[in-house]
């Protein structure tokens, strides 16, 4: 059976289930709430308030079966080429673990800790040199994860630096980011994976020009030549990269640089930690007691069978409250594909849009669409069991607004007044952290990593290719000629609006 096929098949299971409204499954098998729970390490997911019951979740699990999702784990972590388009492995598991006996793993693993240490000796040397602040220029996967990161993990004192993140290419970005920073006392970290990407050499440049000089700059990247040639920057303050990290799966590399800058590198390592014990469990659980099998089962469920187009994570943390952005790299890069590995169209929809926020603030924006709109939105919610911050009220009411959302979209209310009835039957996932710690962090995305993968394997899709962002970066350069008044575009419109630019 391909991979269409098994779909269709779910489409009929969810034909039986949609008879029956979310509320009327949980009544008649309450035993749900704790059946379709699972907790890996300090990582708690209910996945009770989704719309399916047991003869559908076999019907899933059964689904992963068939497409290989355990062979294909196994696939990821030997270290085999699965990005056929790019023949490559994907690696990024070992960056933290050390769990497949391939060569190819175990030699990427060993990497890995090489680079770990010179990170090491690099932070010491900083740490006992008069830098205060560090600049770090980077964008997509070379700046999304550390940005979350940094903003998740710091705490409420100030750390040993303070990290500042630059990303887009409009020169508003570098002049607000640069006011108030005294160039003796900043470095600067270039993190590209290719060091083609116009939007960091660009800011590089910038950066260089404002230090005055190399002697404050470092660089992480795959392509450590063009980075000692464009940057002049010597070998010693460069850190690797590999093929088999992809962008968007490379925090945990030397991508994390500023991670553990802002955090310290025990800290960054007990992140590093966390993954790799969501990576133990991910690759040797059962699919049925899969945590991120569930997960991306669920994600299959809410589009192909019960056709919603978007899905929304609402983080009730606002230390997570950058979890939204990173995971619409992380999933819509991965999954935004609508042929399969072997080049056919995929017959079914692929990735939703995904999208979300942080809770409360979001109650009081977008919320009443997805209480009261036509539209409805799957949800992921994201609470922290215990909180850090010494105000117990607002810790009571943050996990009450939580708790009373996830119940207030699954069971609605009725009223005569049909302005004021909630239809309910909204499907959501309850994801509680024990603690935000850098431990609980680093397992929360690995779960998200090897859901994303499971998703694209029951697709048949490469979960880790990204072509699709290449046309709009071949337009513009392009273009960069028409704007600088030398050409004329080709294309009608858009030589009126170079008109209006100019
Ligand atoms: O957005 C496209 C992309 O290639 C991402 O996949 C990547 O994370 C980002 O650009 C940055 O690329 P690089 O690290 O090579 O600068």
């Amino acid at each position: 059976m391909d991979a269409d096929a098994r779909l269709s098949h779910l489409r009929a299971q969810a034909g039986r289930v949609v008879r029956h409204p979310l509320q009327e499954l949980i009544a008649v098998d309450p035993a749900r709430a704790q059946d379709f729970s699972l907790r890996v390490g300090p990582i708690y997911v209910n996945f009770a308030r989704q719309h399916y019951d047991r003869e559908a979740l076999a019907a899933l699990f059964a689904t992963a079966d068939q497409a290989g999702a355990r062979a294909r784990l196994q696939a990821q972590f030997d270290g085999q080429k699965i990005n056929l388009t790019e023949d490559r492995a994907v690696l990024h598991t070992s960056l933290r673990s050390d769990l497949s006996s391939a060569p190819v793993a175990r030699d990427a693993h060993a990497q890995a800790l090489q680079a770990r240490v010179r990170m090491r000796e690099l932070i010491d040397a900083l740490t006992a040199s008069e830098i205060t602040d560090i600049v770090s220029v980077g964008i997509g996967g070379s700046d999304l994860g550390p940005r979350l990161a940094v903003d998740a993990l710091s705490g409420p004192s100030p750390g040993r630096f303070r990290v500042h993140f630059l990303s887009n290419v409009d020169g508003h970005a570098a002049q607000r980011v640069l006011a108030g920073l005294d160039p003796r006392r900043t470095a600067a970290v270039l993190i590209s994976k290719t060091f083609g990407t116009q939007e960091t050499l660009l800011n590089g440049m910038i950066l260089r020009d404002w230090l005055g000089g190399t002697e404050r700059l470092y660089a992480v990247s795959a392509n450590t030549q063009r980075a000692a040639e464009t940057f002049a920057i010597p070998a010693d303050r460069i850190l690797p990269m590999w093929d088999w990290v992809g962008g968007r799966y490379s925090l945990w590399s030397a991508v994390g640089f500023p991670i553990a800058l802002a955090i310290g590198m025990d800290a960054f390592e007990q992140m590093l930690a966390g993954a790799a014990e969501m990576d133990e469990h991910v690759l040797h659980t059962p699919l049925e007691r899969n945590l991120a099998a569930w997960h991306a089962l669920t994600a299959v469920w809410n589009r192909n069978a019960l056709g919603y187009a978007t899905q929304a994570v609402h983080a009730y943390d606002e230390r997570l409250k950058l979890l939204s952005n990173y995971l619409q790299q992380l999933v819509m890069e991965s999954l935004g594909k609508s042929v399969r590995t072997d080049g056919s169209p995929v017959g079914v929809e692929t990735v939703p849009v995904w999208w979300g926020g942080a809770g409360t603030d979001t109650q009081h924006s977008f919320f009443q669409a997805l209480h009261q709109g036509t539209s409805i939105v799957p949800s992921d919610f994201i609470g922290v069991v215990r909180s850090d911050a010494p105000f117990a009220e607002n810790n009571r009411a943050l996990q009450a607004n939580l708790l009373a959302q996830t119940e207030a979209f699954a069971n609605g209310q009725a009223s005569d007044d049909p302005h004021r009835a909630y239809a309910g039957g909204r499907p959501s996932t309850t994801i509680l952290l024990d603690a935000l710690t850098p431990y609980s962090f680093g397992a929360l995305l690995a779960l998200y990593e090897h859901s994303v993968f499971l998703q694209s394997v029951v697709w048949g899709i490469n979960a880790f290719d990204q072509f699709g962002v290449e046309l709009g970066k071949q337009v513009a350069s392009r273009l960069l000629p028409a704007l600088a008044g030398e050409a004329q575009a080709d294309d009608p419109v858009t030589r009126e609006l170079l008109q209006q630019l100019r």
